[in-house]
């Protein structure tokens, strides 16, 4: 049995000034009209063999988090609450000692809870592939095909065929987060892939190599999913044993490490909208190339993304900007430089 584990954790702060700490991108309709977690949560339903999801969240989401899977009338295995961040490692970790003590045999399916799939039945058949391969302990990743040298993500050199021909390799390499210059020859030898950041794995292969390569992640972890809470809608990780965690992604910790890894091709449609330019470039804007979001009027604009979340904005005379309106605070750029926004959030830490 596959059993989903959805991480919602991050804050998205590429996509401010919408997405905050108190509600960060994962809990909000930024593609479509359900938030990104539902349309996580729903792309996988009923599929065969798929069992209800797992959340794993911070501790202060977990009325939203449980809401809006009523909202969608999914009912999750359960909901994991962490009382601190310690990035993907140990909130994977903490999922795979949950779900074996339910089955032994759990293999996970780790699904970030922020990134838009266009072709559903694409990625479940690249999920039935992969899980023809972690029998033996293998960790399988779903490798995107890099469209450029990109520095945000994992890469990965695909090495030998395994023995279903083309679809899926060992893995030769895995770099996390190379440098552009890195990136770019990774880019311009082929044979490489993006990593997704979703995985398909046994529980205990996981366990093990987080245990050779980390293990006082692993044991914390183990220490922080107590066992009585199992049975209850929500299942609080002890604070102390958490919190205690060393901090780690799961691609620095056990997929940079790991000999046993695999990657399976995944022509998805995937975008992890790390940013306001994804989220322009993963929907279909309207003759100019716009794509806008409530009151909004436009006069002479193209290849822009234009939101309006509680006035009217009016935009008159210019080409890719991106704006968005909120409450308390504005954004415009233009739409090249929205990495940038970043230190804007930054910046705003260090004046509070
Ligand atoms: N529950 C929980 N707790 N979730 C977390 C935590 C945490 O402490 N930290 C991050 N997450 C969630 C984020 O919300 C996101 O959905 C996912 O885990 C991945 O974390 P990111 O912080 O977005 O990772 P990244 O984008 O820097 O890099 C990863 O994703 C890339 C693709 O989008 C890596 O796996 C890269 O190799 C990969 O290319
Ligand atoms: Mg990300």
């Amino acid at each position: 049995k596959i059993y989903p584990v959805i991480l919602s954790g991050g804050a998205g702060t590429r996509l401010w000034p919408l997405s905050r700490a108190v509600l960060p991108k994962q809990l909000l309709p930024l593609v479509s009209d359900k938030t990104m977690l539902q349309d996580t949560a729903l792309r996988l339903a009923g599929r065969p063999d798929l069992m209800q999801p797992l959340i794993v969240c911070g501790n202060e989401h977990r009325f939203l988090v449980a809401e809006q899977m009523r909202e969608v009338g999914i009912k999750p295995l359960g909901i994991l609450l962490e009382p601190v961040g310690r990035n993907t490692a140990p909130a994977v970790a903490a999922a795979a000692h949950y779900l074996q003590a339910i089955d032994p045999d759990a293999v996970m399916l780790v699904l970030p809870a922020d990134h838009v799939i266009a072709d559903v039945d694409a990625f479940y058949a690249a999920i039935v592939r992969a899980s023809a391969l972690v029998a033996d302990g293998a960790l399988a990743t779903f490798g995107i095909v890099p469209t450029g040298p990109e520095t945000g993500y994992g890469y990965i050199k695909s090495g030998e065929a395994l023995a279903q021909g083309e679809q899926c390799f060992k893995v030769e390499r895995f770099v996390e987060k190379p440098n552009r210059e890195t990136a770019q020859g990774f880019v311009d030898a082929g044979h490489y892939y993006w990593n997704s950041g979703m995985f398909l794995f046994r529980a205990d292969a996981y366990l093990k190599e987080l245990a050779a390569f980390q293990p006082a992640i692993a044991s914390a972890a183990e220490q922080a999913v107590a066992k009585d809470y199992r049975d209850l809608d929500f299942c609080r990780l002890d604070e102390a044993a958490f919190t205690a965690c060393p901090s780690d992604s799961i691609d620095y910790a056990v997929m940079e490490r790991t000999r046993h890894a695999v990657v399976v091709p995944a022509s998805i449609g995937w975008s992890d909208v790390g940013s306001w330019s994804a989220l322009w470039e993963v929907q279909p804007g309207d003759a100019q190339g716009n794509v806008t979001r409530g009151d909004v009027y436009l006069d002479n604009v193209s290849g822009s993304l234009v939101r309006a979340e509680s006035r009217i904005v009016a935009v008159v005379g210019v080409q890719d900007l991106v704006v968005v309106e909120t409450n308390d605070a504005v954004l415009v750029a233009h739409k090249d430089q929205v990495q940038r926004v970043k230190q804007i959030v930054e910046h705003l830490k260090d004046k509070d």
